[in-house]
């Protein structure tokens, strides 16, 4: 049988699917991966080191405006193929839970429901100081030039900054969000692993635990990002088309 064919088989006979998934599933939405090279004026700077804390003590205005320009990316991208066909598992009777690691928020304008946000999200922004959730004015999110230093505005209850509302390097992931993930992990039978390169802990974490716990793991990447367990997957393509592919052939069954 090819891997295309087992694939199916695994998802046909899953009573639980996981569908874990990374930046690249919103590549061909049009949000640049993390670790594949951004263009632009934002190319001089590395992701990794704009979100940190650190970061944005030091450089508030240059932080806050390399968000406010990845939120207005977002706001004008669209789901694609591959997020809407995650969307119709979820129609067809059987246990599913989307959790990804993206702070974008197209899993759920695809129409999944109750998806776990590893990583926070780009549209709720929170106080640094005190951690309140807060609201911006449209004067507030008007989209910044590439580049540009905005000043972050500051929270009606302290006055502290305002950052976004996203796990920066070296803080906790939200307790609810990775108790969720780990306990779809441990209970799904297939896990979807989409568009992830699988080297930010404790996220990357998940699929081992899938694995331990005798699930199958069903790779979609641009590249072969294995973990050499028997029970893997590698289903090597672009997820926008690959995975509508799958889910297709597998309703049909
Ligand atoms: N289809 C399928 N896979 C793709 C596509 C595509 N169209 N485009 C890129 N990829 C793959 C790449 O081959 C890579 O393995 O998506 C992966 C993207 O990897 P990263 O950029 O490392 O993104 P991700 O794994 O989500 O990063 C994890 O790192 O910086 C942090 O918090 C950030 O959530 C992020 C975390």
């Amino acid at each position: 049988m090819n891997v295309l064919a087992e694939a199916i088989t695994a998802l046909r006979k899953a009573r639980h699917v996981a569908v874990f998934t990374g930046a690249g599933i919103s590549a061909e939405s049009g949000i640049p991966t993390f670790r594949d090279r951004l263009t632009g004026l934002w190319a001089r700077h590395d992701p990794e080191r704009l979100e940190t804390a650190k970061a944005f003590k030091e450089h508030p205005q240059l932080v806050w405006g390399w968000y406010l320009w990845r939120r207005q990316q977002v706001l004008q991208a669209q789901p694609n193929p591959a997020h809407l066909a995650i969307a119709r598992l979820a129609d067809v009777g059987r246990e599913n839970t989307v959790i990804t690691q993206n702070i974008d928020d197209l899993h759920e304008r695809a129409g999944s429901q109750g998806v776990v946000h590893l990583h926070g999200s780009l549209l709720t922004p929170k106080c640094f100081a005190c951690h309140r959730p807060a609201e911006l004015t449209q004067e507030q999110l008007a989209t910044p030039a590439e580049g540009a230093l905005i000043e972050p505005p500051r929270c009606a209850r302290c006055n502290g900054r305002l950052r976004p509302g996203v796990v920066w390097f070296g803080e906790d992931l939200p307790a609810g969000a990775w108790k969720a993930a780990t306990q779809a992990a441990r209970s799904c039978d297939v896990m979807l692993s989409i568009g992830t390169s699988g080297v930010v802990m404790p996220a990357a974490r998940l699929p081992d635990l899938a694995l331990a716990a005798g699930a199958t793991i069903i790779h979609v990447n641009r590249v072969d990002v294995r973990l050499h367990q028997p029970k893997e997957l590698m289903l090597i393509g672009l997820a926008g088309q690959l995975v509508p592919h799958l889910i297709d052939l597998m309703l049909a069954g």
